[in-house]
């Protein structure tokens, strides 16, 4: 059984003191929660006092971050190396989140380097990959996401890639309140195990996947009850502590 995880985007919202304020409401709404993995990924400058506010009161909900460099250290301004994200407290980041590929000229050669880069460090990626809306009006969904996933996973080993987390959220459904249906979401995300099996087996078994793309408190039920889609990847809804806890008692 593969644990189901709901993680939370925060983008580029929330100051340092407001992210400890979201923290500090949502962590009352998740009394009695279990069985599920809950990861709040706020802008790198409030990581350390989401860290401690995470450390002290609630190890239900772990800390995440939305991009990092490959590297550990070096000439690279405005870059957060993996070891500058372990020294906080981090255990989750987020790499190659379709933002990143269409705004920062991400690439799936740059996601590779970043994924083994985590995972060399102990931290465990969630890996996106999506597809634009002409791709899909265009029946090329099969070719994008299989490429973005082969090429994202390229060298890593059967026990890398069971033990990550790769996040299916078609760019088109991304902030736009435009949801795929569970059936399209679970259809793809099942591409995504079928590609991940194709190179490392089982662990196409073990490895989480995770459906993004304005993921709310009246759509998580249905996209949860499917069978390939094992959490989400949460960005405007997870701002609102209220909504956000909702969508963490999926089904309740
Ligand atoms: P959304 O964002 O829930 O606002 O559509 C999801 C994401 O970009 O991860």
């Amino acid at each position: 059984m593969r644990k189901p995880i709901i993680a939370g985007n925060w983008k580029m919202f929330k100051t340092a003191g407001q992210a400890v304020f979201l923290v500090q409401d949502l962590e009352p709404l998740l009394d009695g929660v279990k069985d599920v993995e809950v990861i709040v990924c706020p802008p790198a400058i409030a990581l350390k006092s989401v860290s401690t506010v995470l450390e002290q009161d609630k190890p239900l909900v772990a800390l995440g971050a939305q991009n990092m460099h490959w590297e550990e250290e070096g000439a690279y301004t405005g870059e957060i190396s993996p070891t500058m994200l372990l020294d906080l407290g981090v255990k989750y980041v987020i790499i190659g989140h379709s933002e990143r590929r269409q705004m920062f000229c991400e690439t799936d050669e740059t996601v590779n380097k970043k994924v083994k880069s985590a995972l060399a460090h102990g931290l465990i990626p969630i890996m996106c990959c999506g597809e634009t809306l002409e791709q899909r009006e265009s029946d090329q969904v099969a070719n994008v996401i299989g490429g973005q996933v082969a090429k994202g996973l390229a060298g890593l080993t059967d026990e890398d890639v069971a033990g990550m987390v790769i996040a299916y959220e078609p760019i088109w459904a991304i902030g736009t309140g435009r949801t795929a249906t569970p059936e399209q979401a679970n259809d793809t995300c099942g591409l995504v195990r079928e590609t991940v099996r194709q190179s490392f087996g089982d662990a196409a078994d073990a490895v989480r996947v995770l459906y993004g793309g304005s993921v709310k408190p009246d759509n998580v039920d249905s996209l949860m009850a499917t069978s390939d889609i094992d959490g989400a990847l949460v960005g405007g809804a997870c701002l609102d502590p209220e909504s956000f806890a909702r969508i963490i008692r999926f089904n309740a």
